[in-house]
């Protein structure tokens, strides 16, 4: 077909869908932009768009709670029977072997915009250690290479990011040789995009020939997964099961054989670790049961505040775990959901997008929200699998989130630095260490724990005879 005829095809295709202000300025473009603009709007899949204009834009039917549905059941953080703890050492033991067997993979979600935090750059490549400064690739990046030596295996690293930040990615990892990784034991990939709209369900355009578009969200990498060749190429080295992680997380265990062997016992197909809540409102997605399937609920998902704050008769929060966004997810599990047609539901966020104002032709930076992104959450194929476990686990041992830029409250570069330090204080104590302590009983030294050295507590026992004595105000680097 030529362009012509395309053309004829797509403007009948806009009009059927009210969307052919999209031609606007189709006499202005040159042949390779019009073939520019014809391909993105040829693409689109347009029973879906509009399927989302009239679903969470013209007709928001409230999506809340349904009907029945209770807190999700966990594993404790700690085993509380005799069973429980046998279960336990077996789940490890066999997580072990899964690991060392290179069943295992790591996964990380690093397509995001980290707004919210106004780093310029992959949020990957912003600098978070307390002592040498390491930002958040390295550091998972030297976990992983501490993995595969402890557990003597080669360990393999899918990352995803978004068409946005892919070759600022790929150049990151050139230029720091890939942390010491094998750079064929990563395998880097993007995610995919979804068109954004006006308040009133028009496709922006970002420019002439553009459609304005941004990154479907960290759910949309359990179909990248499969679109990208990686669901074949863990297929292909017989890797089953997948660590899933976001990049902004610098306490993330990647490895757990417990977490591991638990889902693979239970026959999972997508488990997640919990924390308890530090309230019943912490911007965190609630586990829930609903109709024996285990959902995050948010915040915005629930009626008013009463049912949030219920508690159990010895106090704590009937909703208590919160979702971290860690999980075990089974390879065959990624194919199933894209082989019988990827459908996770979406989430629509309004934001300030800039876009090409039609009719002055210029492009324009609005100052408040004007438009409409849709984004999938990884956390809404939990209830599509056969069997989803959960893990209760400590905040303080596996949850940092590097997310703000204003230091005043959680969730930013300084919180994340202190709990970096206080879970290494912690580990170093719990092997006898002795760690200085100020008056008032905060942590007086600064101190990180390189994974080369440990990459879980246990590590530091053998290795007492190399950790120096600690005085206050030391900064220790242990390597
Ligand atoms: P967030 O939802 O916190 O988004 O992502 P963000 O981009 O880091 O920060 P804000 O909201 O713009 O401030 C959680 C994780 O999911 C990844 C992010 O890279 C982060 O690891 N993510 C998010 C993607 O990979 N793709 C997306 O489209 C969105």
């Amino acid at each position: 077909m030529d362009i012509q005829q395309r053309y004829v095809k797509v403007k009948q295709l806009l009009e059927k869908y009210n969307q052919s202000h999209l031609l606007t300025f189709w006499s202005q473009l040159n042949e390779k932009q019009k073939h520019n603009l014809l391909i993105q709007i040829e693409q689109l899949e347009f029973d879906r768009v509009e399927e989302n204009i009239n679903r969470y834009i013209k007709n928001p039917a409230f999506s809340g709670l349904p009907k029945n549905f209770s807190a999700a059941p966990a594993y404790p953080a700690m085993p509380q029977t005799a069973q429980q703890k046998e279960k336990y050492e077996k789940a490890k033991k066999l997580g072990v072997e899964l690991i060392s067997g290179g069943k295992v993979a790591a996964f990380v979600v690093a397509g995001g915009q980290g707004t919210r935090l106004g780093f310029d750059g992959p949020k990957g490549d912003f600098a978070v250690s307390p002592v040498k400064n390491k930002t958040l690739f390295r550091l998972s990046a030297e976990q992983i290479a501490a993995a595969g030596v402890k557990y003597n295996f080669q360990p393999r690293w899918y990352i995803m990011t978004s068409p946005l930040n892919y070759q600022q990615t790929l150049k990151i990892f050139k230029r720091n040789n890939f942390y010491g990784l094998e750079p064929r034991s990563v395998f880097i990939f993007q995610q995919g995009t979804e068109v954004n709209f006006s308040a009133d369900g028009k496709i922006l355009l970002a420019e002439k020939d553009t459609l304005a578009t941004s990154p479907d969200g960290h759910g949309g990498s359990l179909k990248a997964l499969y679109k990208s060749g990686a669901a074949i190429d863990m297929k292909d080295r017989g890797i089953e099961y997948i660590s899933y992680f976001q990049i902004d997380n610098p306490l993330i265990n990647i490895f757990d054989p417990l977490f591991i062997g638990l889902h693979a016992m239970d026959k999972a197909e997508m488990s997640s670790k919990a924390v308890v809540k530090t309230g019943p409102f912490e911007k965190v997605g609630n586990f829930c049961l609903v109709e024996g399937k285990i959902k995050v609920l948010e915040y915005s998902d629930f009626l008013g505040d009463e049912l949030l704050e219920k508690k159990n008769p010895d106090g704590s929060l009937i909703f208590s775990l919160g979702s971290i966004a860690i999980h075990i997810i089974s390879r065959v599990f990624i194919e199933q959901l894209n082989i019988k047609g990827f459908d996770l539901p979406y989430h629509k966020a309004l934001k300030e997008i800039s876009y090409m104002d039609l009719l002055s032709g210029h492009v324009i930076k609005p100052q408040k929200e004007n438009g409409i992104k849709f984004e999938m959450f990884v956390f809404d194929a939990l209830p599509l699998a056969h069997k989803s476990i959960i893990i209760e686990t400590l905040r303080s041992e596996e949850f940092a989130p590097v997310k703000e830029r204003d230091e005043e409250g959680t969730d930013n570069p300084a919180t994340a630095k202190r709990m970096m330090i206080d879970r290494a204080a912690q580990w170093l104590a719990q092997a006898g260490i002795k760690i200085p302590r100020k008056p008032d009983g905060s942590i007086d030294c600064r101190i990180e724990i390189a994974p080369s050295f440990a990459i879980c507590k246990e590590d530091i026992a053998n290795k007492k005879d190399k950790i120096p004595k600690i005085r206050p105000g030391d900064v220790i680097y242990l390597e």
